[in-house]
C-alpha cells in the first residue's frame, strides 16, 4: 500500500470520483497504528475519547489537555492517515481568538493535520477564523454530541421539513466560511443525500445512510470494548469484550494455580551458580 500521507487534495478527489472516504476514531498509539495499518483514510481523534476511554458519562468535561494528550500518542502511531482532532466542549464557544488559539495547539503541540468542531451556521464565523489562521476544519451537524442537551438528547436530527432547511442551511454556510469536510451525525438519509449531492466538500455519514462521501465509526464500537450502549448505527464487526475477559481469567487462573510462567517463560542460570549468591 502507498505509504504517502494522504492530502486534503487527495479527499476531494475521492469525492470527485465517487470513491467513498473511510474515517475511524483512535486515541491512543496501538489504534493509531493499526488503524493506519488497515489504510482508513483519516483518523479522528474523537472526543468520544472521554465516554470509550475515559470513563465519562458524556463528552461534555474533555479538557484541551486530555485532547492533545492522546493526539500525540495517536500521531506517533500515523504514517499515511489524515489526522483530525476534535476540539472539546467550551474550546471554541467562548471567542474566536481562544478558538483559533485552542485549534493551533492541536497542530503545533499534538501534530494533527486539522481539527473538527461541532455546530450549524453560527459556528461558520469562528471556523472561518480558523480556517484563515492556516488550519483545515472539518464541520460536524445533526446530532451534535456536546449540545445533546440543547436538542433535548442523543435524537435523529432533521426529521421535519423546517430542521431538515436548517441543517441544509447550516451544511453550506459551514463549507462557504471554508469547512474542508463535514461529518453528519444522525439524520435521515434522504437528508443526507441531498445536502452530499448539494455540497462540493466530502460529507462523511454516521448514522445518516449510505449515500455520504464517506463513513466514519467509533473504533470502540466496532470492535465491541464499549459496553454502557450500541447505538442503531453502529455496525459491531468484532465482539472483544468477553474474549479479552475470558483471557484475564485465564491468566488469574493461570498464576494461581502455578501454570503460568512455564519453563518457556522463564529465565535460568546453573544451580551451582546461585550458591555463589551473597
Ligand atoms: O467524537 C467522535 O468520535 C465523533 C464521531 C462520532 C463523529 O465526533
Amino acid at each position: 500500500m502507498d505509504r504517502k500521507k494522504v492530502t486534503l487534495a487527495e479527499l476531494m478527489q475521492k469525492k470527485e470520483n465517487g470513491q467513498k472516504i473511510t474515517m475511524m476514531t483512535a486515541y491512543d498509539y496501538p489504534t493509531g497504528s493499526l488503524v493506519d495499518q488497515a489504510g482508513i483514510d483519516t483518523i479522528l481523534v474523537g472526543d468520544s475519547l472521554g465516554m470509550v476511554v475515559l470513563g465519562y458519562d458524556s463528552t461534555v468535561p474533555v479538557t484541551m489537555d486530555e485532547m492533545i494528550h492522546h493526539c500525540k500518542a495517536v500521531r506517533r502511531g500515523v504514517e499515511r492517515a489524515f489526522i483530525i482532532g476534535d476540539m472539546p466542549f467550551m474550546s471554541y464557544q467562548v471567542n474566536i481568538e481562544k478558538a483559533v488559539e485552542n485549534a493551533g495547539r492541536f497542530i503545533k503541540e499534538a501534530g494533527c493535520d486539522s481539527v473538527k468542531l461541532e455546530g450549524g451556521s453560527a459556528m461558520a464565523p469562528v471556523l472561518s477564523a480558523i480556517v484563515k489562521a492556516g488550519i483545515p476544519v472539518c464541520a460536524h451537524i445533526g446530532l451534535t454530541p456536546q449540545t445533546a442537551t440543547m436538542l433535548s438528547g442523543f435524537k435523529v436530527q432533521g426529521k421535519d421539513v423546517e430542521s431538515a432547511r436548517k441543517l441544509s442551511e447550516s451544511a453550506r454556510d459551514l463549507e462557504a466560511a471554508g469547512a474542508f469536510m463535514i461529518v453528519m451525525e444522525c439524520i435521515p438519509d434522504l437528508l443526507a443525500a441531498k445536502i452530499t449531492k448539494e455540497l462540493r466538500i466530502p460529507t462523511i455519514g454516521i448514522g445518516a445512510g449510505k449515500e455520504c462521501d464517506g463513513q466514519v465509526l467509533v473504533y470502540h464500537d466496532l470492535v465491541g470494548l464499549f459496553e454502557r450502549f450500541t447505538p442503531k448505527f453502529v455496525k459491531q464487526y468484532l465482539n472483544l469484550s468477553p474474549r479479552i475477559k475470558t483471557a484475564l481469567i485465564q491468566f488469574k487462573t493461570e498464576v494461581e494455580n502455578g501454570s503460568f510462567p512455564g519453563p518457556e517463560h522463564t529465565f535460568t542460570m546453573k544451580e551451582e551458580e546461585t550458591g555463589k549468591i551473597e
